[in-house]
């Protein structure tokens, strides 16, 4: 008995279940999920097998052939991080069937009605697994070290669509029997439901099961890329042109990574509340509509997700404690293409930007260093309240050191074995680290990969990123504290990633009359560009000036993006203006509370409780 990942109640004496075929009746009048997973193992297996789940009701457990009860058990009270445990007793069964229902709290799904949409006609609902959220929507081991396959029968009203980041097998009428005994026929095969079916043939970790349910239409925007999106044909034409250069990437990120082994790679535009810029869900990428600005700016998100298909897909963290094998290398692979595509003065405007936010982050974290260190100790943390830049910036400056050590021509040639060598694996650490040694001899001794990997900071030898445009952006910032502005001829070349490097290198608190200065001259409060407006709002409110106020109320009313919100309801709470702020806070949480995602709820709760 020894638990495998400290966010899972799985044991290491129980077989990983291989794969899971699941029937889910949608219920938007209850704003749940009543459903049936047929779970299979690799082998017959006798005695207890451990499930995770959480906000979920369980009402059977059977012999998938017999359909007689199987004995189990459900952990009570719930862990506050990883739910309850289901136990089912086994006697030489490879196979058993749970029938369940999902809560309208379960933390996974988001449920939008009419109005909350763009299209404000049909209720939509979607997704987000990552990091410890799949449990709640279905039982399963929930570690990404157990990978499985997946079929799954959606039944859904008949005038909406589903989507999955799965394979579409297809769309037809629902047929008796297919959801029992968690669904009764009547239910299951009414007039007006249908059921799309989908295959994940692929063995992905459980954080990657992803759908969404509502009035999604869609269009071609490449050779293996379709946009979709909820809302009417102007958003997914807009995100047609702001993603028309999605095919250049995958091939960029082919040429260095190895062969694209996901099939499709389809957008998924969601709704505002969507609480993450994206998630990348194999063949079905999800998106904030945040990054539609008409300037192709979201190309970086996308090369962001897109990176994802070779390193956190193919070759996944074990569990959330190495979560920078996924996201610094995903950093590091986004920029070269970024590079490839944008040009290296773009690629180390993101570099410069990630590396202020990395160096805040040392601040955030300055009585709590065990979360600087690249590979964590996460026993009993919640990995939504650690959530940080540290595995994505320290995790790239990390590879950055060992690509200026060995040469890039070399570098690249030890990523793609790396990739071909792990692909379809769930890593941890030190086999990383070992591959590295084995790979690039003496490295051990050029970098100090102790302190990088297990050590907490910034060390030493990380690099500010050599650009001109970097410099002297950083220089502009540095001079707003003796009072210079920018003049408009300076600015006149710049995106919203130049005003975004801008904003986070202005001392603060500055002068509110300098703050009001600033944007009188150049409208950032009002920027459509949202990096660029939370940066200004932010900023503003540090400094004292709460003539923002309404600004932030409108904001933080119109999107769940939790990189968002995090800075805003922080400031707000620990600003210049505080003691107001707060009184804001509560109230606009109050108010802004059912517009947000599960997750996004629970991380703004966070903040307000620290504080409050
Ligand atoms: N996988 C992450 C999102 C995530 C992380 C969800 C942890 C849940 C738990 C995704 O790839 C990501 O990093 N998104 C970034 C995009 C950015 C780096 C371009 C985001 O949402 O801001
Ligand atoms: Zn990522």
């Amino acid at each position: 008995m020894a638990p495998v990942d400290p966010h899972s109640f799985a044991d290491s004496d129980h077989p990983f279940a291989t794969h899971v075929a699941l029937s889910l009746y949608v219920d938007f009048s209850t704003s749940s999920i009543n459903g049936t997973a047929l779970i299979s193992l690799p082998s017959p297996h006798s005695g207890t097998l451990t499930l995770d789940t959480r906000s979920l009701h369980i009402a059977t457990v059977l012999h998938s052939e017999t359909l007689t009860p199987l004995p189990h058990d459900l952990s009570s009270p719930p862990d506050p991080i990883k739910g309850q445990a289901l136990t089912v007793t086994l006697s030489s069964q490879s196979s058993f069937l749970v029938s369940f229902s999902t809560s309208p709290s379960s933390s996974a799904l988001q449920w939008l009605s009419p109005p909350q949409t763009s299209g404000k006609a049909a209720p939509f609902v979607y997704t987000q697994c990552q990091a410890i959220h799949a449990r709640s929507i279905f039982p399963c081991q929930d570690t990404p070290a157990a990978r499985i396959c997946y079929s799954a029968r959606l039944n859904i009203p008949a005038s909406l669509c589903a989507v999955m980041s799965a394979a579409r097998v297809s769309r037809r009428e629902p047929r008796p029997g297919e959801a029992a005994p968690a669904c009764p026929d009547a239910a299951w095969c009414a007039e007006d439901r249908l059921v799309e079916e989908f295959e994940m043939a692929q063995r992905i970790p459980p954080y990657l099961f992803a759908f969404a349910v509502g009035e999604i239409k869609g269009r071609e925007v490449g050779p293996r890329t379709w946009v979709y999106a909820e809302g009417g044909p102007e958003v997914v034409d807009a995100a047609a042109r702001e993603f028309a250069g999605t095919e250049e990437m995958i091939l960029v990120g082919e040429k260095l990574f190895g062969p694209y082994e996901w099939e499709r790679f389809d957008l998924l535009v969601l709704p505002p509340s969507f609480p993450y810029g994206g998630m990348e869900n194999p063949r079905m990428v999800f998106l904030t509509p945040t990054v539609i600005r008409g300037d192709a700016s979201g190309a970086q998100v996308v090369a962001h997700e897109l990176a994802h298909s070779w390193t956190g897909n193919l070759i996944t963290n074990k569990t959330n404690e190495h979560f920078w094998l996924n996201e610094g290398f995903t950093t590091y692979a986004e920029r070269r293409i970024v590079e490839a595509v944008q040009g290296e003065e773009r690629a180390s405007l993101n570099i410069g930007i990630g590396w202020k936010g990395l160096n805040d982050e040392m601040e955030r974290f300055k009585d709590n260093m065990e979360f600087t260190k690249l590979k964590q100790n996460q026993s009993g943390v919640d990995p939504d309240d650690v959530y940080s830049q540290v595995p994505y910036e320290k995790g790239f400056h990390f590879l950055w050191r060992v690509e200026r050590q060995i040469g890039r021509d070399a570098f690249d040639q030890f990523l793609k074995k790396y990739i071909a060598t792990f692909k379809f694996q769930s890593l941890d650490t030190e086999t990383f680290v070992d591959f590295l040694k084995a790979n690039v001899p003496g490295i051990e001794h050029e970098v100090d990969l102790e302190t990088w990997v297990y050590g907490t900071g910034i060390p030493s030898d990380a690099t500010e990123p050599v650009s001109s445009v970097y410099s002297k952006i950083v220089s502009l910032a540095k001079e707003f504290t003796l009072g210079r502005m920018p003049g408009e001829e300076e600015v006149a070349e710049w995106q919203g990633q130049e005003w975004e490097l801008y904003l986070e290198n202005l001392p603060r608190p500055a002068e509110p009359s300098q703050v009001a200065a600033l944007d009188a001259r150049f409208s950032l409060a009002e920027s459509r560009d949202w990096e660029v407006k939370v940066a200004f709002l932010e900023w503003a409110i540090s400094s004292g000036c709460n003539e923002y106020f309404t600004a932030v109320e409108k904001a933080l009313k119109e999107v769940g993006r939790m990189k968002y919100l995090r800075p805003l309801y922080t400031v707000l709470v620990q600003g210049a203006a505080k003691e107001e702020g707060k009184v804001l806070a509560q109230r606009l949480f109050a108010e802004a509370r059912e517009s947000y995602h599960p997750i996004a709820q629970g991380v703004v709760e966070t903040i307000l409780s620290k504080h409050l």
